[in-house]
C-alpha cells in the first residue's frame, strides 16, 4: 500500500520551517515522508502548543519550536530549503502576506509545502468534520480570534497559485477506512466538545449548535475532511 507521506518523499528537507505549527502535528508527517532533514523550527504566534511539542520532539535537538509572528518572521531572505503550512492558512486574515513571507525566507530552487483541509466534495462523515471546525472557528471569533471558515478547493488552488511554484504538484488526501462511529473517535471529540461549549459562554445560539453537532457525530459519525497537499519549488534555483 501506498502511504500518504510518500508524496513528500522525495524531498531532502535540509533546513526546514513549519508556520503556524502549533503543537507540531504536521512535522509527525514530516518526519515520516522527508528524505531526510537537518533541522526543523516550528513557529507560532501562541506559546500554547510549546509544551507538547517539546515533549513530542523532546529526543531530536534539531527540532525545535520558537515564539515568532508569521507575518513578521525575523529570519533572512532565503534561509531555509523547505517551508511548510498545514491547515492553517484560515487563521489568518491575509493569507497571501504570510504566504509572500514564506517564499521570502525560502531559497531558491527549495520546496514549499501548503497543506489545508476543505470543504466541497466531502461524505457526510467528512462534512461532520466540516460542520465542527466553522463552528470552532464561529466560538474563536466570539473571543476575537482570527478563525474563518473552511475554503473550498479552488480558493487554495487559487492562493497556491499566486506564489507560481515550478513543478507543482497537487495530491489530495483522506482517510475513511476507520468506523466513522467508532467509540474511540466520539471519545476523542467529546473534550473538544466540552471546550467549545464552555468558551461559547453567553451565546447560546453557538451551545445550541454545539449540542446539535455532538448528536450528529453520534447518528452519522465523523471522518476527516480531504486536505489538498500542494508541493512546488520556488523559482530561480
Ligand atoms: C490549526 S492550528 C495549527 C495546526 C498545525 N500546523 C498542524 O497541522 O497540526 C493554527 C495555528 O496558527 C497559529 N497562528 C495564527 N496566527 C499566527 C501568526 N500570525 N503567526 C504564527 N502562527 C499563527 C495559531 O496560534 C495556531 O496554533
Amino acid at each position: 500500500m501506498v502511504a500518504q507521506t510518500d508524496i513528500i518523499k522525495h524531498i531532502p528537507g535540509g533546513r526546514v520551517l513549519d508556520v503556524a505549527t502549533g503543537n507540531g502535528g504536521f512535522i509527525h508527517f514530516l518526519l515520516e515522508g522527508l528524505k531526510g532533514y537537518t533541522e526543523i523550527i516550528g513557529i507560532d504566534t501562541h506559546p500554547r502548543g510549546a509544551e507538547a511539542f517539546a515533549e513530542a520532539f523532546k529526543d531530536r535537538p534539531n527540532i525545535r519550536f520558537e515564539k515568532m509572528d508569521a507575518l513578521s518572521m525575523e529570519f533572512p531572505d532565503a534561509s531555509f530549503d523547505t517551508v511548510c503550512i498545514s491547515n492553517s492558512l484560515h487563521h489568518f486574515d491575509d493569507p497571501q502576506a504570510v504566504l509572500r513571507q514564506m517564499a521570502r525566507v525560502l531559497r531558491p530552487g527549495g520546496h514549499f509545502i501548503v497543506a489545508e483541509m476543505y470543504r466541497d466534495g466531502q461524505t457526510e462523515t467528512q462534512m461532520t468534520h466540516v460542520h465542527l471546525h466553522h463552528w470552532w472557528a464561529a466560538v474563536d471569533r466570539t473571543a476575537g480570534v482570527v478563525h474563518n471558515e473552511t475554503y473550498r478547493r479552488e480558493e487554495i488552488v487559487a492562493l497556491v497559485a499566486g506564489l507560481g511554484l515550478q513543478a507543482l504538484a497537487l495530491h489530495d488526501l483522506s482517510d475513511t477506512s476507520e468506523n466513522p462511529l467508532a467509540p474511540e473517535i466520539l471519545a476523542e471529540l467529546n473534550p473538544a466538545f466540552d471546550r467549545y461549549i464552555q468558551r461559547a459562554e453567553g451565546h447560546p445560539d453557538l451551545q445550541a449548535r454545539g449540542a446539535e453537532l455532538r448528536q450528529r457525530v453520534h447518528e452519522i459519525g465523523f471522518h476527516g475532511a480531504t486536505s489538498l497537499i500542494a508541493i512546488g519549488t520556488k523559482p530561480g534555483d
